[in-house]
């Protein structure tokens, strides 16, 4: 059975985890494949609300077994609370949830480079999570970082080892006059928690690979968006790591040979945390509204989400660069009421109409949108099937799907399970 893959085709909180909770129901496995605890993952089951960060959104049903993939930078810690999180909302993650032994591990200190770098950049932040993704992942690139699998080292050798890399760290913190960390305490605390993490860490690319071969469903959870993605996204105002299809395969250890459904999900409209250019942002009360109508507040930092109308020009780019086999779109009922509403199809640069999404950050920023008014629809609750949604509604679905030449086969029209209408 082939693996299908749920990608944000936007610049994140999309809706993936709804999505991946949805889908879970008939399928094994699910995989984070990247990122860490910087995703905020919402899943609404039966009015209650699970927020997941480092711990895979797929995890609700019984027969489900979570892999935090080998692409992922894993802060233990936080790992430990969101569990103990997980275990007190009655959820048995006893045996069912592993973490790759070839994941990398946010150490303390990278969270703290993460806010120091953010400080010396100034007026060009980038808006991090603070949650110390990127030194994380540079350290892995540098082959300087520490994997999931050594905490079955040896105690004392794990103890230098932590100790070591602290030392070094001090080094690089140094740079920016920040204050010592004890390699001792550091080393002292992860040696505490050792016992609690080292029976979920396996080689999970091979376990992949048998559950692949016994023909198990796999679902492989994306983070972030593709906007957001290190070499496709709006650079640099990106995570660190490949939230696209290509993460995917690598994040995972599964072959591209057993990818199915490659799955994008956007949003009926657009929103974006931190900084970098956005080019359909409603920076007026009518952002305002739409940031209250969606509860566009942050899962991770609580910080409000820049919104703003649906853009096709970077909708399209995501499709190709991905090459979404069908869209799931979220969010429609937020847009209920809304007298009239708009869709970017093209931008205006100096005078000049293009319709390609501009590898250059620099030059997005001086984009201009160019939109296509479609009337709305009343506000007021949204059907259970497609046929009883309000005609305008299709017609804003239709309109995305036809210029995405892509199949919307998921439209979302809430936060629960039964808020999902299938087309067939
Ligand atoms: P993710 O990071 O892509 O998984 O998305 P988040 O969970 O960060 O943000 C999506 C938010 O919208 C969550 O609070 C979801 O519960 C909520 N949500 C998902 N789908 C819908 C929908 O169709 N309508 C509404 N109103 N809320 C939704
Ligand atoms: P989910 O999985 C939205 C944004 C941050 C910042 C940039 C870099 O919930 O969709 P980082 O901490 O990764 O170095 O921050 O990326 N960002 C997200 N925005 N949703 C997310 O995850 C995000 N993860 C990171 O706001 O602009
Ligand atoms: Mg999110």
């Amino acid at each position: 059975m082939p693996a299908a893959v749920i990608i944000g085709g936007q610049w994140g909180d999309e809706g993936k985890a709804k999505i991946v909770d949805f889908l879970m129901s008939d399928h094994d496995v699910v995989v984070r494949y990247q990122g860490g605890a910087n995703a905020g993952h919402t899943v609404v089951k039966e009015g209650k609300k699970f927020a997941f960060h480092q711990i895979p959104s797929g995890l609700l049903y019984p027969h489900t077994t979570g892999i935090l993939g080998n692409g992922m930078v894993i802060n233990p810690f936080s790992f430990l609370k969101e569990l103990d999180g997980v275990i007190s909302n009655g959820i048995n993650a006893q045996d069912r949830l592993f973490i790759s032994s070839s994941a990398q591990v946010v150490m303390p200190y990278h969270s703290i480079l993460d806010d120091l770098k953010e400080s010396d950049r100034k007026e060009r932040k980038i808006g991090s999570t603070g949650k110390g993704i990127g030194p994380a992942y540079s350290d892995k690139h540098a082959r300087s970082g520490m994997r999931m699998g050594d905490f079955l080292l040896e105690k004392e050798e794990l103890f230098s080892k932590i100790a070591g890399m602290v030392k070094k760290a001090n080094r690089k913190m140094a740079i920016y006059g920040a204050p010592e960390l004890s390699p001792r305490k550091i080393a002292a605390d992860f040696i505490n928690i050792r016992d609690l993490i080292e029976h979920f860490i396996r080689d999970t690319q091979m376990m992949v690979a048998d559950m692949n071969s016994q023909g198990k469903r796999f679902i492989l959870e994306g983070a972030q968006g593709t906007l957001l993605d290190i070499d496709h996204g709006t650079y640099p105002y990106v995570t660190s790591s490949n939230s696209t299809v290509g993460g995917a395969i690598t994040g995972s250890g599964i072959p591209p040979s057993a990818l199915g459904r490659v799955i994008g999900i956007y949003k009926a409209y657009v929103t974006r945390v931190g900084r970098g250019p956005f080019p359909t942002e409603l920076e007026d009360q009518f952002g305002d509204k739409l940031r209250e109508r969606g509860c566009e507040f942050g899962t991770t930092t609580g910080r409000p989400r820049r919104c703003g109308w649906f853009d096709l020009v970077a909708a399209r780019y995501a499709k190709k660069i991905n090459g979404f086999s069908e869209i799931a779109l979220t969010k429609l009922d937020v847009l209920s009421g809304i007298e009239k509403l708009k869709i970017c199809h093209a931008y205006e640069i100096d005078g000049e109409r293009i319709d390609r999404f501009p590898a250059s950050s620099a030059i997005l920023d001086k984009c201009r949108p160019v939109y296509t008014e479609m009337p709305g629809w009343e506000d007021g609750e949204l059907g259970g099937n497609y046929e009883e949604l309000p005609g305008n509604a299709r017609k804003y679905i239709e309109k995305l799907e036809d210029e995405l030449e892509t199949r919307i086969s998921f439209i979302s029209t809430g936060p629960g399970r039964r808020e999902t209408i299938i087309r067939e």
